[in-house]
């Protein structure tokens, strides 16, 4: 007999948007006790039906379908909104939770537009101090390579930090983008390589170098057709602390290889490739990789290759947020963070288009906000 949903040991989800990351949400929450999918809203109601078809062949109650978040807030019993649309919709439906007073947890990334980002930042603060929990999705820094890295970071093991790179090598076939409408657009994707496939690995660059000062990027479409956002873009980035840092996001690097993650200071270098552990060296370690005794065989890069599944990344992330909605804490990853990686990406837009430096003060204060961005630059 399952619990009673919403009660106070069972968290009521809703998960909106029952896409190929809706599913996985879905898949993600069956690992754990007390919780329960209230609720699926899909705009097109065959892919709720869909993914309740799943949920209950998993032997999990039959959530109920809706086709607005709207409807399934009246009638459901929910207590966290989970929101897995096409990334322009993101603030929207975000700002409808909180105002019902729920928790939310929105998929990356945050949106596509800052001046809503903005918004959602605002009110996301303003509804931790009525105790809810918002966070957005960045698996990668829930994976054991990342833990060991900015632990290391935290402790001071690196010395001054100096640089870092993030580097998001992949391939996607012209079918990737013609399969849903949304894919490739401004409107609804917000950009390309950097925004929709980099935008994991620039929030681990961030979460281990700190806060960016300037930008500066140049983007290119090299190997698809029909797409109006970059397949191609490389920046600089200055930080706060002195450290520079270079960003390259393609999706036109066939076959596709790892996404890779280096940083570097005077005392110390990491490298994490394909989320796991590849070199690790400080002073203390003789200058010696020590990569292998800090994370287990299967998190080390070149250790053999135990097929994770691409759940386990939304289930580390989830153990953090159910715990912050049961603990009345923050989570892991707060609507700032995802804001300062949006901002990043918005920047490198920014500074490709008007073929110049871009400041993330300029960024964030709104004084860029009406440039009309376009891939390439202007000559
Ligand atoms: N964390 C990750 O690793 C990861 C991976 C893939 C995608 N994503 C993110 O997840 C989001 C969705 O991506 P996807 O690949 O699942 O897309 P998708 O196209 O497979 O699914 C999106 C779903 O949202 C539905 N939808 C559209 N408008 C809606 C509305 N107003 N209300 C309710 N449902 C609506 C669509 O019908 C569709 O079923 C994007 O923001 C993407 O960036 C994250």
């Amino acid at each position: 007999m399952t619990e009673p949903v919403g009660s106070d040991e069972t968290i009521g989800i809703v998960i909106v948007g029952c896409g190929i990351i809706g599913e996985n949400h879905a898949d993600a929450i069956a690992h754990f006790n007390g919780v329960a999918i209230a609720a699926l809203v899909d705009a097109v109601p065959a892919s709720a039906t869909a993914l309740a078809d799943r949920v209950e062949a998993s032997g999990r109650t039959r959530p109920q379908e809706f086709a607005s978040l709207t409807d399934a807030l009246a009638l459901a019993a929910v207590d966290l909104v989970v929101i897995c649309t096409p990334s322009g919709l993101h603030v929207a439906l975000a700002e409808e939770a909180l105002a019902a007073d729920k928790h939310v947890l929105i998929e990356k990334p945050l949106d596509v537009s800052l001046p809503r980002a903005r918004r959602i930042a605002a009110l996301a603060d303003a509804a931790e101090k009525r105790g809810l929990v918002s966070s957005v999705v960045s698996q990668h820094r829930f994976d054991p390579a990342t833990t060991v890295v900015r632990t290391a970071l935290v402790g001071d093991e690196f010395g001054r930090v100096t640089s870092g790179i993030a580097s998001v090598p992949w391939w996607r076939e012209q079918s990737y983008y013609d399969q849903a409408s949304w894919r490739g657009t401004w409107e609804l994707d917000g950009g390309g390589a950097a925004m929709n496939q980099g935008v994991h690995t620039i929030d681990l660059l961030l979460w281990f170098l700190g806060v960016p000062v300037d930008v500066s990027a140049r983007s290119e479409i090299l190997a698809h057709d029909r797409i109006e956002v970059e397949d191609t873009i490389v920046a600089t980035v200055r930080f706060a602390n002195g450290a520079l840092g270079v960003i390259h996001a393609t999706t036109a690097a066939y076959p596709g290889l790892p996404a890779r993650v280096q940083v570097h200071g005077s005392r110390g270098s990491a490298i994490i490739d394909d989320d796991r552990l590849e070199y690790f060296a400080t002073a203390a370690t003789g200058g010696d990789n020590r990569a292998a005794e800090l994370v287990p065989p299967e998190q080390l890069r070149g250790g053999p290759r135990v097929a994770e599944s691409f759940v386990l990344g939304h289930v580390r992330q989830y153990e953090d947020v159910l715990q912050a909605i049961r603990e009345k804490r923050a989570p892991i990853v707060r609507v700032a963070d995802a804001m300062l990686a949006l901002a990043v990406v918005r920047a490198m837009y920014l500074s490709s288009t008007l073929e110049r430096t871009v400041t993330l003060d300029e960024v964030l204060s709104g004084g860029l906000d009406d440039v009309e961005i376009r891939t390439g630059g202007v000559s």
